[in-house]
């Protein structure tokens, strides 16, 4: 077991890819905190984990909101003593083009994406450097974070943000110790999320209808599921990577290393 004895705070555990996340960590023997602004997938991603033998702790907080920011990270050292791991997660996805798109859409955006992995990791970080523990924290990004994706301004925007925030937050924390790496995820494989849904009790999800066949433009010609991005994950948190510090770890079949005009498949 990698984690053992570790604490870990993952935000946005909805079905896909944060509980993913979360529950690759608690296999590994990590305690994990399941933070989300909607409440059941906070407690539904905890209780999918005790009922696997795991300890989980479900809170639900709005990480765009530093009060509610500061009293979850609160609650988790109350609770444990201790923040060894952060993975900022939580976001909104999909968009509009720069033309069309609201202000106030992009405002919460931003908030989410940005703003909330800021708050996070200002209010994590605190509680490591308090205890002296050190720590690893992860940012996901997206591939859409280093392309320029038509329709999506917002995202792509606070993505690509959160590339050189994990740079910069690396830097300021490297004397305590504390590691932030960024983690690259692409187009996911809908199967793995609709399996958890029904595993935590909800009715099968449809799976989101896309516009491009994604698995016939990525060299590998599959796309990842959560759990490959859990693996890289526990990577990142684990001891194996503390000479690991401000990299993006790129989980996304060949995708960005791609030369653009070609199509695997043709
Ligand atoms: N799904 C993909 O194909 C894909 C690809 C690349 C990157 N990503 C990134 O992976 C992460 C998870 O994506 P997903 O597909 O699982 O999305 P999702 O929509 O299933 O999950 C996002 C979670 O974030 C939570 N959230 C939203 N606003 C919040 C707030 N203010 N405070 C706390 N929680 C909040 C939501 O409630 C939800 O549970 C996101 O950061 C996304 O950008 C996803």
């Amino acid at each position: 077991m990698k984690l053992s004895g570790k604490v870990a705070i993952v935000t946005g555990t909805s079905p896909n890819i944060g509980g993913g996340i979360a529950e690759g960590l608690a296999e590994e023997g990590a305690t994990v905190v399941c933070v989300d602004v909607a409440s059941e997938n906070a407690a539904q991603c905890a209780d999918a984990i005790a009922r696997r033998g795991g300890q989980a702790l479900g809170l639900t907080c709005d990480v765009t909101d530093e009060a509610q920011v500061e009293a979850m990270v609160a609650r988790v050292r109350d609770a444990y003593g201790r923040v060894d791991v952060l993975v900022n997660n939580a976001g909104i996805l999909g968009g509009l083009s720069v033309l069309e798109m609201p202000l106030a859409r992009w405002n919460r955006q931003i908030a989410v994406n940005l703003t909330g992995t800021f708050l996070c990791t200002k209010h994590a970080a605190r509680c490591m450097v308090e205890r002296a523990t050190g720590g690893s924290i992860i940012v996901i990004v997206s591939t859409a974070g280093h392309q320029g994706q038509a329709g999506n301004i917002g995202y792509c925007t606070s993505k690509s943000g959160l590339l050189n925030f994990t740079r910069a937050a690396a830097m300021d924390l490297a004397r305590h110790r504390i590691r932030v790496n960024s983690l690259t995820p692409t187009a996911t494989d809908v199967e793995e999320g609709i399996e958890r849904a029904v595993a935590w009790g909800r009715p099968r999800p449809e799976p989101r209808s896309r516009l491009l066949d994604f698995q016939k433009m990525v060299p590998m010609q599959q796309l990842p599921s959560p759990r490959h991005y859990a693996r890289a994950a526990v990577f990142l948190a684990s001891d194996d990577a503390e000479m690991v510090t401000g990299i993006d770890l790129r989980v996304d079949a060949g995708a960005i290393a791609k030369y653009w005009p070609w199509v695997p498949q043709a």
